[in-house]
């Protein structure tokens, strides 16, 4: 934990309780900081497709992403499991892609707190220096 992990697992649990998890009834909250001390919410957003339901952790970034925010420091995830709840293989990849190496702080509602680097949670990422095939052969 830094200073500071305390305030934004605190604001991943105020948003949590915005979820809209009326089909699993699993709510998650994310607080993501960005370089410039910013924080964005989010919470699950599900609807009655199923498949169209959104992360916690997409939500924050999107919100972020979407008012001109760049650059992250770390992102927290809270639910209510007693093994801590941690992105989806969807999430990691786009928390990866738009955040980069950031440490991942997953805590639940009764103060357990662990925290995982992006690299850890999603080893030999694809990202977009594949993309340059020049260095995806080096
Ligand atoms: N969910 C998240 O929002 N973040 C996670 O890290 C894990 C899963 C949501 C998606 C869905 O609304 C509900 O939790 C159950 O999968």
């Amino acid at each position: 934990m830094i200073d500071g992990d305390d305030q934004l697992v605190e604001a991943a649990k105020r948003a949590r309780e915005f979820a809209i998890a009326d089909f699993s009834n699993f709510r998650v909250g994310a607080a993501l900081v960005s370089n410039d001390d910013a924080v964005f919410t989010g919470c699950n957003i599900e609807n009655a497709t199923y498949g169209l339901t959104v992360c916690a952790e997409r939500v924050a970034m999107w919100k972020a992403l979407s008012e001109g925010a760049r650059g992250f420091k770390r992102i927290a995830v809270v639910a209510d499991t007693e093994k801590l709840t941690s992105p989806c293989g969807a999430c990691r990849q786009l928390i990866w892609e738009f955040c980069g190496d950031v440490p991942v702080v997953l805590a639940n509602l009764r103060g357990d707190v662990e925290i995982y680097q992006m690299r850890d949670l999603l080893p030999r990422a694809f990202d977009a220096t594949f993309l340059d095939k020049a260095e995806a052969t080096r």
